[in-house]
């Protein structure tokens, strides 16, 4: 996709952290962003940041666990601002614990949100794009999809899914004039570690399985200096260049290499 200009972009998760800076970035780029978030309070109040930089926006409330609700997005979107052209799917929550100490209900939030999430945006916005020749789709991974993640196991585990999701797909729109990005981040400073804020009733119990992992995850993400708007920036480049795997954090490409030597050892052994 070459300039960004006069395009249109949605972002789900854009009320807080990596999805609110993409928001910002994309409109700063000249893009009309919708932004599109469980969260009304926070979402309300990123639409008075991106609107004061200039953008048109609007927002949506909406839950990514819904079909119903990502379909209404995309119509909304449609209705607003006419063919849409990037989706970034970005919403994800983040419980930490053991595997064996994460209760089913905890995983069940995970997956509904991180994956079906993900699989609802596709289902909804996909056809359109491929239909107009042109587009292109952004989600967010992590480096734990990649690189397998003690004390977050079951996020670790979703987030590898999501990986091999996005390089499927990848190959499926070959040639349709829609290209896929999966952005894969380290630790970045966002409201991540204390996600359970967004977990519905429908699921009860504890999001963390273990309070004392929980405190130094909290930790880990406070001190993190990598920012939220340095993520975007590094989609904004993706954007540009077509570029399909994007790698902001500087913790990611030492752990890569390192989860690669140890599947070459098992290869050699
Ligand atoms: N922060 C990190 O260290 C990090 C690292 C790698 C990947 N990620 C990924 O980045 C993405 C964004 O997370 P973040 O770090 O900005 O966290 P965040 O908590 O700051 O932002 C997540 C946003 O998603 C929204 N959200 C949660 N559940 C939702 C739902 N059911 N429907 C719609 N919106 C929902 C939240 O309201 C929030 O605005 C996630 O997919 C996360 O897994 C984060």
């Amino acid at each position: 996709m070459p300039a960004l200009a006069g395009r249109v972009a949605v972002v789900t998760g854009a009320a807080g952290g990596i999805g609110r800076a993409m928001a910002l970035a994309l409109g700063h780029a000249g893009c009309q962003v919708v932004l599109a978030d469980i969260e009304v309070a926070a979402l309300d109040d990123a639409l008075g940041e991106i609107r004061s930089q200039g953008t048109t926006a609007i927002g949506v409330q909406g839950d990514v666990r819904s079909k119903e609700d990502m379909e209404a997005l995309c119509h909304q979107a449609h209705a607003r601002f006419g063919p849409i052209d990037i989706v970034c799917l970005n919403a994800g929550v983040s419980p930490s614990g053991a595997v064996l100490e994460t209760s089913e209900e905890t995983w069940r939030w995970l997956i509904d949100v991180n994956l079906m999430g993900v699989v609802h945006g596709l289902r909804a916005f996909v056809p359109g794009l491929v239909e107009r020749k042109s587009g292109h789709v952004v989600i967010t991974g992590s480096v734990a999809g990649l690189v397998p993640t003690p004390s977050l196991g079951p996020y670790s585990a979703v987030k590898h899914a999501l990986t091999a999701l996005a390089e499927v797909l990848r190959t499926e729109l070959d040639g349709t004039g829609v290209h896929v990005s999966l952005i894969c981040p380290g630790v970045v400073q966002t409201g991540i570690a204390e996600s359970e804020r967004n977990r519905p009733p429908d699921y009860p119990g504890p999001s963390h399985a273990d309070p004392e992992l929980a405190q130094r995850y909290r930790e880990a993400v406070a001190a993190s200096t990598t920012s939220p708007a340095h993520v975007a920036a590094a989609v904004i480049d993706a954007l540009l260049e077509n570029r399909f795997l994007v790698l902001p954090s500087p913790e990611g490409p030492p752990m890569i290499d390192q989860r690669l030597k140890e599947l070459q050892s098992a290869i050699g052994s």
